[in-house]
């Protein structure tokens, strides 16, 4: 049975290593992942099955604007397809929600279907495009979800 949890200091090696299997040479490296652990808190889900860690979703608040951030979301090429993404995603956003947010952003990149239908079923909406967001030369859209506070 997939539960989902808070990321705890001992998932960290699994996820940095999903995250390299996905991102390869753009993937987070260790030490950016430990210090958002270290930051992060309440905002660091992972997926585990049988102690084996599947996916995760890390978030961040813009306290000044009120602003939640879904930072980064990703599961195992073995595990998809499966609803982990969706559900590792609409967690993070009930964590972000609870800490009186307004709203909650996230980008992601214009040729990623599967991730674009997550967030729209849960409710994000937006396609502006940012050209070079990550100066790499590549565009992200922004994707918004009000989350009815003031
Ligand atoms: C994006 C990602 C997290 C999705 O994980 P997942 O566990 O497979 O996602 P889910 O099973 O919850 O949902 C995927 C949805 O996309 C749909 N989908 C899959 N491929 C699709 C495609 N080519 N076009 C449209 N929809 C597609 C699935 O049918 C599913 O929709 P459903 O819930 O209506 O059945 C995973 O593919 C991943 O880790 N990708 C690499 C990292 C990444 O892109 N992260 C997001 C960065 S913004």
């Amino acid at each position: 049975m997939v539960t989902f949890s808070k990321a705890k200091l001992e998932d960290l090696n699994s996820i940095v290593a999903i995250e390299q299997q996905i991102f390869n040479t753009d993937s987070y490296p260790a030490f950016v992942i430990r210090q958002l652990f270290d930051i992060s808190g309440d905002y660091f889900i992972v997926a585990k099955e049988d102690d084996k860690i599947l996916g995760y979703a890390l978030g961040g608040i813009n306290t000044n604007k009120k602003q939640g951030w879904i930072l980064s979301l990703g599961v195992d090429k073995n595990a998809r397809g499966k609803g982990l993404g969706k559900q590792l995603t609409a967690r993070l956003v009930e964590v972000l929600k609870a800490e009186n947010t307004k709203e909650i952003a996230l980008t992601v990149y214009p040729d990623n279907p599967s991730a674009i239908k997550i967030y729209k079923d849960l409710g994000f909406e937006g396609d502006e495009i940012l050209d070079n967001y990550f100066l790499d030369n590549e565009d992200r859209i922004v994707m918004i979800l009000k989350t009815n506070q003031t």
